[in-house]
This record gives structure tokens, C-alpha cells and sequence, in this order.
């Protein structure tokens, strides 16, 4: 008897645990609807507004979260908008057709951050920016807000973006969104900066920038890019998203790009199979998934963004994201962001024999890779003027993606 009714309230306090659990997650729940729990390993994809003419509900059905790239700040705190009211409905059908899905607005960018030095430094302006943030997240159901400030250029404006950060954390987390920053390889917020957000995204591709040639999304670099902003021991490894690119550089003529898509297209046609109906993966090479190579361009194929995944799964990151899913190729068995999610879902765990298949293209490793400039190296005005012109590139490139 007394073993009965010990059961009985063992069993009545789980149910109170089991309901207090499933209550927290509910209210964790914010004006989006969907912003947390943060507990499933992400797979994000940035899409650009020039971007929107392909299939968003398709595109985000691989996804945790899709970010919209992007507004900007005006000179007065106000939005600056380069995403349309068509595209923030695409993405509100996409979170639709997609339940669970998480979307994002992402504020700046490469060339489309000229006024975030004036709104972070002023204290009324950084108010009404952030005001008018949480209105559009309310108004669209959108789940967070990623900043991406391309970039502060000295300590002076490093502390503005901190408390820009902090502002907007303060005032649209209690509402169940969501804070993340874009980081380039290299920089930090510092643990002040990395406590205001919930996320970091680190851009680990483009990163031939600093060594004139090579695989800009190569795979010791990633891996070193990863390490060297965890070695801060500033940043919770699960806050970390890192970057994979969808599209590749030409080895040497850096500037020259082509999306995944136009890479596959070009393989089939070398292959001489213009059949529509068979299916792109049987016109392909089996090699194909494994090459991250093709005509001098260099990018990641499914297996090396698997790698990629994998090893963010084993530091135990938070994810990763694709730059961007508007140059994936939507085709089942050929598609990089679905052959990311798998692994980021756990359906396909890669074995070491898989893991040391990926084609690395020759004289590219660890070695060559000299870091971009941190926070420290802002110091000289040689070392700033250097940072410009890279950000200048930088952003001229992505918009002639
Ligand atoms: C994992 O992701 C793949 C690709 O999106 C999907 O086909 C599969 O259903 C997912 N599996 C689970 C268990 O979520």
C-alpha cells in the first residue's frame, strides 16, 4: 500500500514537471510564433531580395530558419527597406507551407551599412531604430532580427554596436525574438558584445580575400576560423552558426563567382544530357557530390558542406547557414541545402571513409591562411585603410553575386 501511494505521487509530480516543461516552451513563443526553442541544431539560409523570383516555401523547406537579407538603417533610425512587402509575404507563406520554420530579417550588410556608426552612437537614435524593428517583426510575424554591420572600424564604434546590441536585445527578446550578429572570420564583440545575442552567424567564406588565391570557403580555414573565435573562450560554442557558401570563386580570378545552380547546370550539359525527363542527379557524375572543384572554380559540393556540418556538429556548435539558398539547386539528391540538413538533422551520419572522400584541390591548407584583422589590429591607420578597401570589395562583390 505505501509503495502504491508513493507511486501514485511520483507519478502526479512528473505529469507537474512534464506540464511546467511543455508551458515554458509555449511561452517561450514570441510575436513570430516560432522564434525559440533553440535546442535543434540549426540550418539557416540567407535570401537576398534580388533573389525572390525562386520558389521561397521550396527553398525554406530544408531550413530551421530563413533569413531575409536585408533592410538598413536610415540616417534617422529609420528603416531602410531593399526587401519588399511581396518578399515579407513570400516568407510569411514560406513559414506557412513550412511549419516550424523561423524567419529573420537581416539588418545591413556588405555596402548597405553606412548609417549604423551615427544610429549606434546616438541614444534617441538607436531607440527609434529598435522600436522600429520590434513593429516589423509584430507586424510580419517575424522571429528575430540578425545585424550585420559590415563593420565597425575602431573601438569608438565597436561600443556603439554593443549597446545597439544590448538595446535590442533588452527590448525584443522578452518578446520571444530572436538576436543574432554576422561576424566576419576574425572579428569579435568580445564577451560583452557575445552576452547580447543569441547567436553569432561567422561568415566563413570569401576568405581567399586575404591570401589572394585559393578556396575561399577552404576546409582548414573553416576549421581554424572556428577555433580561433571559440579560443577567445568568450563565446558559448552552442551560440556559434558558421557559414557555408552556395557559391564558388574562380581559383585565381577571385572576383569571378558562380552560384551551385549554375555549376550544376554547366556539369550536366559537359555531360550532353539535356533530357528533361531524366533526373538531374542521373545526368550527373556520381563523382559530383564529392568534387569541389569544377572548371577552376572552387566551391562547396554536398559532401563537403557535409563535412562542414559534421564538424560544427562534433564542437558542438548551434548550426550552420548557407549564403545563400537562392543559388542551391532545388533538385532532390542534388540539393546542398537539403544534403546540409540531413546531416544537421541527424538522418545521415557521414562515416570517416565518406569524411575523407571530399576532393580537396591541391597547395590549399592551414598554412596559408593569415587571419582577417581583429578588434586588436584596428589600431594602425594603415591596418584601417587595408579593412576599407576589403570591406568595399567585399560588399561590391556579394551585390554582384
Ligand atoms: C531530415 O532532413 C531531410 C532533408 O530536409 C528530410 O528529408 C528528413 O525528413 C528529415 N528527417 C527528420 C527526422 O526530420
Amino acid at each position: 500500500m505505501a509503495l502504491k501511494v508513493h507511486t501514485i505521487v511520483c507519478g502526479i509530480l512528473l505529469l507537474l514537471v512534464l506540464a511546467v516543461l511543455v508551458q515554458s516552451k509555449r511561452s517561450k513563443k514570441g510575436v513570430g510564433g516560432n522564434a525559440l526553442p533553440h535546442d535543434k541544431f540549426v540550418v539557416a539560409g540567407y535570401l537576398p531580395e534580388y533573389r525572390f523570383y525562386i520558389d521561397v516555401s521550396e527553398a525554406s523547406s530544408h531550413l530551421t530558419d530563413l533569413i531575409l537579407f536585408s533592410i538598413a538603417p536610415e540616417h534617422d533610425g529609420s528603416l531602410q527597406y531593399f526587401i519588399s512587402e511581396d518578399n515579407l509575404r513570400a516568407a510569411r507563406k514560406a513559414k506557412h507551407d513550412n511549419p516550424g520554420l523561423r524567419t529573420i530579417v537581416s539588418v545591413g550588410g556588405g555596402g548597405r551599412s553606412k548609417y549604423f556608426n551615427s544610429v549606434a552612437s546616438d541614444g534617441h537614435l538607436r531607440q527609434k531604430f529598435v522600436n522600429e524593428l520590434l513593429d516589423l517583426c509584430v507586424k510580419w510575424r517575424i522571429d528575430g532580427v540578425d545585424f550585420d554591420w559590415e563593420s565597425p572600424m575602431n573601438q569608438h564604434q565597436i561600443s556603439a554596436y554593443i549597446r545597439l546590441l544590448h538595446e535590442a536585445h533588452a527590448k525584443l527578446v522578452p518578446k520571444g525574438l530572436l538576436i543574432s550578429v554576422a561576424l566576419h572570420p576574425g572579428q569579435t564583440l568580445g564577451k560583452e558584445g557575445f552576452l547580447s545575442v543569441d547567436r553569432v552567424h561567422l561568415m566563413t567564406y570569401d576568405m581567399s580575400f586575404q591570401k589572394g588565391s585559393g578556396h575561399h570557403a577552404d576546409y582548414g580555414n573553416f576549421k581554424q576560423a572556428i577555433q580561433q573565435i571559440l579560443g577567445q573562450g568568450q563565446l558559448p560554442p552552442e551560440k556559434l552558426i558558421v557559414g557555408i557558401p552556395a557559391y564558388g570563386r574562380h581559383e585565381k580570378k577571385l572576383a569571378q563567382v558562380k552560384s551551385y545552380s549554375e555549376i550544376v547546370d554547366e556539369k550536366v550539359k559537359e555531360a550532353g544530357m539535356v533530357d528533361v525527363d531524366v533526373p538531374v542527379v542521373e545526368k550527373l557524375d556520381p563523382n559530383f557530390i564529392s568534387r569541389n572543384q569544377h572548371n577552376q572554380f572552387l566551391f562547396d559540393c554536398q559532401l563537403s558542406a557535409q563535412r562542414k556540418t559534421s564538424y560544427a556538429k562534433s564542437m558542438g556548435l548551434g548550426g550552420v547557414f548557407i549564403w545563400e539558398v537562392g543559388q542551391d539547386k532545388f533538385e532532390p539528391k542534388v540539393s546542398l541545402t537539403e544534403a546540409v540538413m540531413m546531416v544537421g538533422n541527424g538522418t545521415r551520419v557521414m562515416t570517416k571513409a565518406e569524411l575523407a572522400s571530399v576532393y580537396d584541390p591541391a597547395g590549399i591548407g592551414e598554412q596559408q591562411y593569415r587571419p582577417p584583422l581583429t578588434a586588436h589590429d584596428l589600431g594602425s591607420a594603415k591596418d584601417r585603410r587595408r579593412k576599407k578597401r576589403e570591406e568595399q570589395k567585399r560588399g561590391k562583390m556579394h551585390m554582384e553575386l
